[in-house]
């Protein structure tokens, strides 16, 4: 069903065009920050910094009923296929479900595979670790390599960096997704193939971009003297593609699987996140299961009104589709969180960047804004100007956290000052009648999501987060969030392209 059918769509098209929503005076109430300020688990977020009142809330809760955004949920938590396109369930959550739970899918318990899985990777990557995993002339493994792209990449890449503050320092971490050969030779240039384990990683194998890249690996390790046999000591496989894994070359005992219910950009708590467990440790990588699965029992079980990842998706729906902003940007206060933009820019852009509901039909208003961002303070330093001048309002996601991973002078304090001084000059702006330059109209909206630490916990409560907003305003868009057609044509058109110049 197309969303502008729902009653509640016309109402805030209404108010939209009825409601002359001043920050300035919404903010002006002493309780505006503690009734907008809700709290989920170890995530503060305060939401009093966006363009809507009481009635405009209550319209768009309204919203999500009407778009049955509960039975939705349940629906995927329960194992239906509610990825219409591909028939498939949709179960990244049962990837942090506690081992000694059930969820049947498809008329069978979807928990053991994932927990023996989980169980092999917990043996590599403590093999790796204690430095008991050898190459093949008997040197230990020091140097892993990721290779794959979209999600078989931004995620751990992200998790990786995220978490760095975890890792064993002593191992070496690369990600290779590029298919510009730069991207090979710059990771491995330096690296003795002696001591370095490549991770194949590709939902489908298909991939020709992670093939070609793994392709080369294996003749970089061929090219320093290793023999075929070398291979088995060198290259595993995350995959669910068996038969291309050893169609490649890799034995089944080096691969680590995960079912076709897990969509590539909702992979990283699979085997996909090998490398990442490999860096932080195994009880890292459980921290990091365990704060998604907070999250997904806060989404699945909290009423609507007080459900973050419903607020936050409801008021994304305001800003697209009411107020008329087109894109969204996500400003972590933390170098860490470096690539989490980029991460949710897949997450947010390859989900709901659609323009046709389940039904067929053409939708006849916005789906997926453009999503992008970068840390803060930097981005202060580039593109904030737009942010605060330009003629496009642009909603801002900051997110922080009160203590630092390292303490060191006055930075934490100054970086923490920036963020909401940022969130107050969108808001308030300023006005300097004589000097239009300098005239900030505010007005700006902005959510501020804070934590105590960024800690595997809290990042896996953040993850999920984000994940379960875009789920939430799929459902609304009545668009399947969990397909991605639009890369296939440029894929066949590059393949035909590479075949007629051949
Ligand atoms: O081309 C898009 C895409 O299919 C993404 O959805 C996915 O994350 C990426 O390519 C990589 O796919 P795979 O893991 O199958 O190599």
């Amino acid at each position: 069903m197309l969303a502008t059918r729902y009653d509640s769509w016309g109402k805030l098209a209404e108010l939209a065009d009825h409601k002359d929503l001043s920050l300035h005076e919404l903010c002006a109430d002493p309780d505006r920050t503690s009734n907008y300020t809700k709290t989920a688990a170890d995530l503060h977020i305060d939401l009093s910094k966006n363009l809507l009142d009481d009635e405009v809330l209550g319209a768009l809760l309204q919203l999500a009923q009407e778009a049955g955004v509960a039975q939705m949920r349940d629906k995927m938590f329960g194992g239906e296929h509610v990825n219409t396109t591909e028939d498939r369930a949709v179960l990244h959550v049962a990837l942090r479900n506690p081992a000694d739970s059930h969820l049947t899918a498809d008329g069978h318990d979807v928990m053991p595979e994932i927990t023996d899985t989980l169980a092999r990777m917990r043996a590599f990557a403590d093999k790796i670790r204690s430095k008991q995993m050898l190459g093949h002339t008997g040197k230990p493994i020091t140097a892993v390599v990721n290779i794959g792209i979209g999600g078989s990449d931004l995620g751990p890449v992200m998790v990786y960096e995220a978490l760095k503050d975890y890792s064993d320092r002593s191992l070496t971490m690369r990600f290779i997704s590029n298919i510009d050969p730069t991207d090979f030779y710059e990771n491995t240039q330096d690296l003795n193939p002696e001591t370095t384990l490549f991770l194949v990683a590709s939902k489908t194998f298909t991939t020709l971009e992670t093939l070609t890249n793994a392709t080369t690996a294996k003749q970089w390790l061929l090219r320093s003297g290793a023999d075929e046999s070398a291979i088995s000591k060198h290259f595993a496989a995350l995959s669910t593609n068996q038969d291309a894994v050893e169609a490649f070359g890799i034995d089944a005992d080096n691969m680590f699987g995960f079912a076709d219910w897990v969509g590539g950009r909702y992979s990283v708590l699979s085997s996909i996140g090998l490398s990442v467990m490999i860096a932080v440790g195994p009880e890292n990588f459980d921290q990091l299961r365990a704060g998604a699965h907070v999250m997904d029992e806060h989404f699945r079980t909290t009423k609507l009104d007080d459900n973050l990842p419903v607020l936050l998706a409801l008021i994304g729906i305001w800003n697209r589709n009411f107020l008329g902003l087109s894109s969204e940007a996500i400003i972590p206060y933390s170098q860490y969180l470096k690539r989490f933009p980029a991460y949710m820019q897949q997450g947010n852009m390859e989900s709901n960047g659609k323009s046709h509901a389940k039904d067929g039909q053409r939708v006849d208003y916005d789906t997926g804004p453009l999503v992008w961002g970068e840390p803060g303070t930097n981005a202060q330093h580039s593109f904030f100007q737009l942010l605060h001048q330009g003629t496009n309002k642009v909603p801002v996601d900051f997110i922080g956290f009160t203590e630092p991973n390292h303490n060191i002078g006055e930075h934490h304090k100054i970086l923490l000052a920036n963020m909401r001084a940022q969130a107050e000059a969108l808001a308030f702006g300023q006005s300097t009648p004589d000097e239009p330059h300098k005239n900030m109209e505010g007005n700006r909206p902005s959510t501020t999501i804070t934590a105590d630490k960024l800690t595997p916990h809290n990042l896996g409560q953040l993850l999920a987060l984000y994940e379960h907003k875009i789920f939430v305003q799929g459902v609304v868009w009545g668009i399947n969030s969990f397909d991605q057609w639009g890369v296939q044509l440029g894929k066949r058109l590059a393949t035909d392209i590479l075949n007629n110049n051949a």
